[in-house]
C-alpha cells in the first residue's frame, strides 16, 4: 500500500548528519506541529538528483519557506555520511538532509524502488510531499519512479 493524501506519516526514526556525527531524528521531531516539504531522490550524487532535482530545491528553498513552510527536507535510501556529504556538495545548508539507510521508512510508505538490476539495490521512488502536522496534504510521485517531472521544487511552489 502506498501512502495517500490524508494519511499520517508513520512513526519512524531516520538519521541526519551533525557536526558530532550521525544522529537519530524521529518523524515526530521532523513533522509534529510543523509544515514540511519532503522530497525524496533515488540516490545522492546520481546525475539527475545532483544536476536537476536537488538544485531546484536549493534555489527555491527561501521561496518555499516564504509560503509558510518550516522545513524543507530531502530523503534518500543512503546513509547519513553520504547524505551529509551530498548536502555539503550541493550547498544545501538550508535543507534538512535525511538518511533512510535501510529503507525502513520508505518501505513503510510503499515508495520503494527496486534498482537491483542497475546495481543500486532497493532505493526510494522520486517524490515530493507537503506534510502538515504529520498529515500528508499533497503527494507527487514520479510515474516511472525516477523521472523528474511532478516532484520538482517549481511544482511544489505552485501547490503551496
Ligand atoms: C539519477 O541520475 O537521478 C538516477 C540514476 C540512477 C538511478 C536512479 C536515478
Amino acid at each position: 500500500m502506498t501512502i495517500q493524501v490524508g494519511d499520517k506519516i508513520p512513526a519512524k526514526t531516520l538519521a541526519t548528519m551533525t557536526k558530532e556525527g550521525p544522529k537519530p531524528i524521529t518523524t515526530d521531531d521532523i513533522f509534529k506541529g510543523k509544515k514540511v516539504v519532503l522530497f525524496a531522490v533515488p540516490g545522492a550524487f546520481t546525475p539527475g538528483c545532483s544536476n536537476t532535482h536537488m538544485p531546484g530545491y536549493v534555489v527555491h528553498v527561501d521561496a518555499i519557506k516564504a509560503k509558510g513552510v518550516d522545513t524543507v527536507a530531502c530523503i534518500a535510501v543512503n546513509d547519513a555520511f553520504v547524505m551529509g556529504a551530498w548536502g555539503q556538495n550541493q550547498n544545501a545548508e538550508h535543507l534538512l538532509m535525511l538518511a533512510d539507510g535501510s529503507a525502513d521508512f520508505t518501505k513503510t510508505l510503499g515508495l520503494e524502488l527496486d534498482l537491483t538490476g542497475a546495481g543500486l539495490g532497493v532505493r526510494s521512488k522520486r517524490y515530493s510531499m507537503i506534510v502538515e502536522d504529520g498529515t500528508v496534504k499533497a503527494l507527487n510521485v514520479e510515474p516511472d519512479g525516477a523521472g523528474i517531472a511532478v516532484s520538482t521544487a517549481e511544482k511544489i511552489l505552485e501547490q503551496l
